[in-house]
């Protein structure tokens, strides 16, 4: 049986799915042919060759998947379960699996970077599939706080993915988002991310994440292993990792320094939330080493805390080449290539994404440092992923996707739509914006990214559907433009090209000038070494101010912050807006927020620090202020910016008041529950029991409610991030405030809106001690809803009760 079986399905899979030969070994992938596969259980690849698709249990669609892929990995030899441990799989011809590229990004759209970018078998674009839509990075994206737009991009990123898969264009698997939280400005890779704060960052996760994975209808099952994928996701990159190469520091030699507390309370909050809420089936480790250990070495990170104490089901994946950096960057314990991989095994890592597992793992079992049924446990957790996805029953409810369903006018549509929600207006003088069409017969476009296409899709990209640059978004408001770069590129390196510029600007009615950075400053494997724009820039905008007839509109378009202080002070310069990196569509977003078309309502997902904040070591780990550092982000800095994590203006203004606000937070507590010591600021009153184990509190009884009423005051309709963050009583060391929520509302002009917070005071309330201990804190809270001056607060009393 077994025998016709294994000369039948080879033949099968070499016409209808890829080449491979019979002996499984590592082939080269040349001449793959791109042939929509159907799925590894159709009935008719069994039928054809008089097979009993009943003899094979892995193809029970009766059966649990978990009793379906052991089945399957039973089945296999020891060197044919080798091959399937890289991203690269070979598959295995006489059981009907066919080769599959697990690799695949789809980071803010389906990208065509993979193990040999935009070539088969991985994702790729080609004559039938040209593009996809590319949105915002998402850095910009995050600053809409808009969580159904987050959702709603996932849902549209996956439809195009099932569709290229549909296609044969796609695989299943994709390693996005990045969740990394960004610690420093100067990190190359703030583009992917959803910026410095970790809950913000871990709401983004569980939100894309979702809208990536979820099949409508079974978005939650009691059975992680049962429930459906419609594409996987994976969290990455886990954990403290946020140094690409910066003076002589790499990631593949860096070893991250970090207290328990700040692991706990920001490095590793969004992978939690990403497994626990976001339900996500895969979790990749990263390049770095943590406190020494490299983290795909370590028990502790990966099979302890991921699949021990968060109860994840999915697979673990090593970023590209990871275990090859254990041996030969970070020569961890001088490891062998066989140790390595034994060790990486054991400690819960069951996907390779590089040749190590592929070529090393024989080695490893043959010299007894691993048995076969470490491989085992990693291999069901692969085959369980993919048998969600539907890769061995099909997925009816996704067959129809094609064509029609990648870059179509409602993808294009919410590319430009994210844009606008997400641009963040930082300094509008006098209203000066938005521009009236009526009184500009002449707009001068200057700046170096004036007519940006590429850089507007940043990294981890697809080829788009299409560019509408800036220049071709003003030509929608403006007949009459005069262009002048200014630079001939980012780097700026010299001034030759700024008297041209400032002609342009001497006789429009409106200049709007487009500078900033893009990968050729901020990039993957490249940190910037200060918040400055690059070369001539400044003396571009401050030259073309000067001279300009018109107001002077500054848009900057980068990732991490800049230290545009000069801009802010010069009162030339009318308005300034950020616009992240926008996406595709971003040329038309950035025209409409100008011209009024759109009210901008973002807000800055990172603190937008001074020059001077690059006295820090870029590798000094802590959040904390330490050794006269100071510290990092809103919840730990409070020197001087140039623009806070929250800011954003709008072109109307928003009052607040507290409608109605809960007085206390009682918690019983029992008889003999410990209270835990902490240290108090000078001058707060040390209650008789200071605070609780947020593990010894029955969490979900302790929520609190209250209601914000936000009223337009203005003429104009538009939309308002309402920002609540908790502050804890005078408490030593601990955050001055941190996020607990937010809401994007649409407010018409003279209306106003009651907006609704239900918080849980174990989450929202939380502290974390220099132990990494949760804690509850009694005592007076304050809740601090919006920014600076226009925002209302109110007292929130603690009260822990024996
Ligand atoms: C992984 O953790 C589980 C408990 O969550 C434990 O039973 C198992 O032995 C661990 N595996 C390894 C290889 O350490
Ligand atoms: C690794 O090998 C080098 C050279 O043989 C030796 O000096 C060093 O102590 C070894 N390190 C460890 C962690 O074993
Ligand atoms: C793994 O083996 C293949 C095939 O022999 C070879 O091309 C590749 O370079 C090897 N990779 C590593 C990291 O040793
Ligand atoms: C703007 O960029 C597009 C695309 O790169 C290019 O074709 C066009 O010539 C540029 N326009 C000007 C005026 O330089
Ligand atoms: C200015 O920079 C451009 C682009 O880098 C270069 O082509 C040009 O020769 C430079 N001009 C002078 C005067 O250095
Ligand atoms: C209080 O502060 C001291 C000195 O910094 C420290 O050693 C101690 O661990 C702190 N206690 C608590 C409960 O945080
Ligand atoms: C949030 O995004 C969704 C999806 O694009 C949109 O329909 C909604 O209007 C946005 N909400 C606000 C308040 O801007």
């Amino acid at each position: 049986m077994s025998k016709v079986v294994t000369v039948s399905f080879l033949i099968i899979i070499c016409i209808t799915c890829i080449e491979i030969g019979s002996d499984a070994q590592p082939q080269p992938i040349t001449g793959i042919k791109k042939t929509p596969f159907t799925y590894i259980c159709d009935p008719a690849r069994f039928e054809s060759i008089k097979v009993k698709l009943s003899d094979f249990p892995y193809c029970d669609a009766k059966l649990p998947y978990p009793e379906r892929a052991k089945d399957l990995v039973e089945r296999m030899t020891l060197p044919e379960k080798v091959q399937q441990m890289g991203d690269l799989a070979y598959g295995v011809p006489r059981l009907g699996l066919p080769l599959y590229e697990w690799w695949s990004e789809a980071l803010h759209g389906v990208s065509f970077i993979g193990r040999r970018t935009n070539s088969p078998p991985g994702t790729h674009f080609d004559s039938e599939v040209p593009g996809a839509t590319s949105f915002p990075t998402v850095i910009l994206t995050t600053a809409s706080f808009n969580e159904s737009l987050w959702k709603k991009i996932g849902q549209t990123v996956s439809t195009e993915a099932r569709a290229m898969y549909n296609l044969g264009n796609a695989g299943l698997t994709f390693w996005s988002p990045n969740i990394n939280v960004v610690r420093d400005p100067r990190w190359g890779r703030v583009l992917e991310t959803p910026g410095e704060d970790p809950y913000v960052v871990g709401r983004y996760a569980i939100n894309y994440v979702r809208g990536l994975q979820d099949v409508e209808g079974v978005e939650y099952h009691r059975d992680s292993d049962s429930r459906p994928l419609k594409i996987s996701a994976c969290c990455k990159h886990y954990a403290a990792y946020d140094l690409d190469n910066w003076e002589g520091n790499d990631r593949f030699h860096f070893d991250s320094r970090v207290t328990e507390q700040d692991m706990q309370e920001t490095f590793i909050l969004p992978f939690e939330m990403c497994v626990n809420e976001g339900d996500v089936s895969s979790v990749m480790c990263s390049y770095n080493r943590v406190n020494g250990i490299p983290t795909c070495a370590d028990p502790k990170l990966l099979n302890q805390t991921i699949r021990g104490d968060w109860n994840f089901h999915g697979y673990i994946v090593s970023d590209c080449d990871s275990i090859q950096t254990i041996v030969e960057s970070h020569k961890f314990l001088n490891d062998t290539k066989e140790d390595a991989v034994a060790r990486v095994l054991k400690a819960g890592l069951d996907l390779d994404c590089g040749d190590y597992y592929t070529n090393f793992t024989m080695g490893a079992v043959q010299q007894g440092k691993i048995a076969e049924a470490d491989i085992d446990t990693s291999l069901r957790f692969l085959y369980i992923v993919l048998m969600r996805l539907g890769y061995f029953d099909g997925s009816p409810q996704y067959k129809n996707l094609g064509k029609n369903n990648i870059c179509n006018p409602q993808h294009i549509e919410l590319a430009a739509e994210a844009a606008r929600q997400g641009i963040v207006l930082l300094k509008n003088d006098n209203g000066a914006l938005p521009l009236n069409t009526g009184n500009i017969k002449t707009l001068a476009l200057v700046g170096p990214h004036a007519n940006a296409t590429k850089a507007m899709i940043g990294n981890y990209e697809g080829t788009p559907c299409r560019y509408t640059s800036p220049m071709d978004g003003f030509y929608a408001y403006s007949k009459v433009i005069n262009y002048a770069p200014g630079c001939a590129d980012i780097v700026c390196q010299n001034n030759s090209m700024i008297p041209a510029a400032i002609d342009a600007a001497k006789n429009a009615d409106a200049t709007v000038i487009v500078a900033g950075l893009d990968l050729s400053v901020e990039a993957e494997g490249k940190d910037r070494v200060d918040l400055l724009l690059p070369g001539f820039q400044t003396e571009l905008i401050n030259k073309v101010a000067d001279a300009a007839k018109g107001p002077v509109t500054l848009v900057i378009m980068s990732a991490g912050a800049v230290d545009i202080n000069f801009a802010k002070n010069n009162p030339k310069i009318k308005s300034i807006l950020w616009v992240g990196y926008p996406g595709e569509e971003g040329g038309r977003a950035i025209a409409d927020v100008i011209f009024g078309k759109y009210n901008p309502g973002g807000r800055l997902p990172i603190t937008w620090y001074e020059a001077n904040y690059v006295k820090i070591p870029y590798t000094s780990m802590p959040l904390r202020p330490v050794n006269n550092f100071p510290g990092r982000t809103y919840k730990f800095f409070d020197g001087p910016v140039v623009y806070p994590f929250g800011y954003g203006l709008s072109y109307t203004q928003f009052k607040y008041k507290v409608a109605s606000s809960p007085k206390s937070v009682d918690i019983k507590l029992d008889k003999d529950q410990q209270c835990r010591d902490i240290n108090y600021t000078v001058g707060t009153n040390k209650p008789p029991c200071a605070a609780v184990l947020i593990d010894d509190v029955k969490c979900k009884d302790y929520k609190f409610t209250f209601q914000i009423e936000v009223e337009n005051m203005g003429k104009m309709d538009g939309s308002e991030v309402v920002m609540v963050y908790s502050k804890p009583p005078g408490i030593a060391g601990t955050h001055i405030k941190q996020v607990i929520g937010y809401e994007r509302v649409f407010i018409a002009a003279g209306q106003s809106a009651k907006v609704a917070f239900t918080m849980n005071a174990c989450k929202s309330l939380k502290i974390v001690d220099n132990a990494a201990n949760s804690l509850l804190a009694s005592g007076a809270h304050t809740i601090l809803v919006g920014e600076g001056v226009g925002g209302v607060s109110f007292p929130l009393q603690l009260n822990l009760n024996h």
